[in-house]
């Protein structure tokens, strides 16, 4: 760079560092200790200024710039690394008399020296190790086996409660290790969130947690709000560890807060048996009152000095041990059964019983999932039931308090009509549940067929929410998903909510708007949004690009049906079923009539791309490498795997093969991004 480029760009330069470190005091005021020191808005105002900058001089954004908590990179895939340092599991137990005779084992191992133990909390959450280089967190790694894990950085960095950079002292090179969990709140509004756009739900926070450490977009995972927990810090073996803060494991995890780490409070230092039962004790119950998850206790000889000493089995160290809890247990009795029709029409029994504390919170009701585990349990009238709550937050009902079983206790009946419509219950063979086949007229599956319609993967009218649909639909003002297109903004204004709330004109326009939009979505997915049973998203792409027309389709034989690639008899079955249903066929009578795409070929205008080939390379943001090739074909334009003089187009995304880039410059072929692309298929 010559002097006066340099001149030049000194103050930007200098601008830079002082957002990032007005952002990084702001991050690290609300992410630990709950504070906004300004708005949403002026922080937003100072990010996007920031971000501007490094989009103008790249050479200026570094790696743990503020900017990055937004996320933005991609993983095609997760780079396998080594750990420098084994991440080690540790023994677990169920039971307190192993605890105590671990404990009584590290008296009789440690001999005369004074020692303490560390009690605190097993987070349950997924275990991930930061190497942290001059205070700059560099790499992210999951435990994996261990031994080998996955390259998580660009995500991890989206964790506001992981720091970027340290503050104060902090050794020059470590690992700090920790636990990445789904806090509650935001678990159960992010599991809400994929419920309404008709995605399953995760089981639990942990399993959420692990799928977000792991998704390809950083920005997504930046939504997820997860939070770090950090329980160990790493030293390479020639560091001194024996004067303070580096000689306990408690004055280590108190020092890693002062350098900007989330260590939870909830830590206590023991001197004996009886104060780590009672910390059990104690948490044991105060779990349920946390914001996030544990699974149970860990306890660790605090002395540094003494873990040599103890030293390790084959895969955990003999200086520490995870005491895990039971799943709490209640019985109650069952006093009704309900029955739920879901949007398919699934019935599901849930069982009514009286009022029991569990796990912090009152239970009166629980899932019996299905007549199968009805009968499995042999569950009769007036039985108690037992209900668990273990790690996941919903109660289960996991069998039958014998004790309290009536002489004479009859099999509960279960019911033979859907509890909404009347229609006698189907049972399909080798299935554990009923469903009710009354998908036209069963109001739960019109509402539920309504909000499948308008849900994002769908047609994606976002004006359109859950609570406004039934408001239409109790009005009567749409019954089927073709009278969405004959809504008029007169008809929308005035109408109430149960919130209260109701449509004024800038709303009901903003709905039309949105109806009228959606008539551009693709033939493809408006046979996903007709929400014929068993045709997901990907097996509406594979019937639609099969059949090209809905006049073919609903020509189409059992046995056409079964060509198309992974579509099997249950689903062929389900297809036909649908269309042989005059009312079905009706609604997609005026679904065309109101101008909805029923051709593939009104997509693909048949080949925009024609004549030219493509050669791609690199990872895209918007498309996974098949898709961006499938898009191209869709289009009549074809692939190719290297570059020659007949290719048209280098289609370059991220972290592309230099090779390629190379050739295709020598022999002037015009490279494309992903956003030129997107532009030339739209135009
Ligand atoms: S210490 C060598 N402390 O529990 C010591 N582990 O098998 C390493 N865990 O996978 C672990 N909370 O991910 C430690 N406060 C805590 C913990 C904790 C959760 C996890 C850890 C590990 C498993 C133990």
């Amino acid at each position: 760079m010559d002097l006066f480029n340099y001149q030049d760009l000194e103050p930007v330069r200098q601008r830079v560092k002082e957002l990032s470190n007005l952002i990084d005091h702001y991050n690290y005021e609300y992410y630990m200790n709950d504070r906004s020191l300004v708005s949403d808005y002026e922080f937003d105002q100072l990010l996007n200024e920031l971000i501007c900058l490094e989009k103008q001089h790249p050479e200026l954004s570094l790696p743990n710039s503020p900017t990055r908590r937004v996320g933005g990179e991609v993983n095609k895939s997760f780079r396998q690394v080594a750990h420098r340092f084994p991440m080690l599991s540790l023994g677990n137990t169920y039971s307190i008399g192993e605890i105590e005779d671990f404990e009584a084992r590290t008296r009789r191992l440690i001999g005369e020296t004074p020692f303490t133990y560390t009690c605190e909390l097993k987070y349950d959450g997924v275990a991930i190790s930061l190497t942290y280089k001059n205070g700059e967190l560099v790499q992210a790694l999951t435990r994996g086996n261990g031994a080998v894990g996955d390259d998580i950085t660009s995500n991890a960095r989206t964790i506001g409660t992981i720091p970027l950079h340290l503050r104060g002292d902090y050794p020059d090179d470590f690992e700090a290790r920790g636990e990445v969990v789904y806090p509650f709140e935001a678990f159960e509004s992010f599991n809400q969130q994929r419920i309404d756009e008709g995605d399953e739900p995760f089981a639990n926070p942990r399993n959420a947690a692990s799928g977000s450490l792991k998704l390809q977009s950083s920005a997504e995972c930046a939504k997820r709000k997860l939070m770090f927990c950090m329980y160990f810090m790493m030293l390479p073996s020639d560091i001194d560890v024996s004067r303070p803060p580096l000689d306990t494991h408690s004055a280590r995890l108190d020092w890693a807060r002062q350098m900007g780490f989330k260590v939870q409070p909830y830590i206590k230092e023991c001197a004996n048996i009886q104060e780590i039962k009672s910390f059990i004790d104690y948490w044991d119950e105060a779990r349920w009152q946390l914001p996030f998850a544990i699974d149970g206790i860990v306890i660790k000889v605090n002395q540094v000095a003494l873990w040599e000493q103890l030293g390790l089995t084959a895969k955990s160290p003999r200086w520490a041990i995870a005491y895990k809890f039971k799943a709490q247990r209640v019985s109650s009795p069952l006093q009704s059964i309900s029955y739920q029709v879901g949007r398919t029409g699934i019935v599901t029994p849930v069982a009514n019983m009286a009022p029991v504390s569990l796990g912090g919170t009152v239970v009166r009701r629980a899932t019996l999932n299905n007549a199968d585990f009805i009968r499995s349990l042999d569950i009769r009238e007036h039985d108690w039931l037992f209900i668990e709550k273990g790690g996941e937050i919903i109660p289960k009902i996991v069998g039958i308090d014998s004790t309290h079983r009536l002489p004479d206790a009859r099999p509960v009946a279960y019911i033979d009509r859907c509890p909404e419509c009347g229609t006698p219950l189907v049972r399909a063979e080798g299935e554990a549940g009923h469903y009710c086949p009354n998908q036209d007229s069963c109001p739960p599956q019109q509402l539920g067929r309504l909000e499948h319609f308008v849900s994002r993967k769908a047609m994606n009218i976002d004006t359109l929410g859950a609570e406004r649909i039934k408001m239409l639909f109790d009005n009567g003002l749409v019954r089927d998903v073709a009278d969405f297109y004959s809504l008029r903004r007169e008809q929308l204004i005035g109408l109430g909510v149960d919130s209260g709330a109701t449509i004024q004109d800038r709303s009901a326009d903003n709905i039309i708007e949105a109806i009228r939009n959606s008539l551009s979505v693709p033939f493809e997915r408006v046979l996903f949004a007709l929400g014929i049973r068993y045709v997901g998203e990907v097996g509406a792409k594979k019937i639609a690009r099969y059949f090209k027309s809905m006049d073919a389709l609903l020509a189409a034989s059992r046995d056409e049906l079964l060509q198309v690639e992974d579509i099997g008899e249950v689903t062929a079955d389900a297809v036909l079923s649908f269309f042989s249903d005059p009312h079905q066929r009706e609604v997609v009578f005026r679904l065309r009539e109101a101008g909805l795409h029923m051709n593939l070929t009104e997509v693909s205008q048949g080949a925009s791309l024609q004549g030219l080939t493509f050669v791609v390379s690199g990872v895209f943001e918007h498309f996974s490498r098949d898709e961006i090739k499938e898009s191209i074909e869709l289009h009549g334009g074809k692939v190719s795997g290297s570059i020659s003089g007949k290719t048209s187009y280098l289609l370059a995304g991220d972290k592309m093969g230099p090779e390629k880039l190379k050739k295709a410059e020598k022999l002037g072929i015009p490279i494309l991004s992903e956003s030129d692309y997107e532009n030339m298929i739209q135009s």
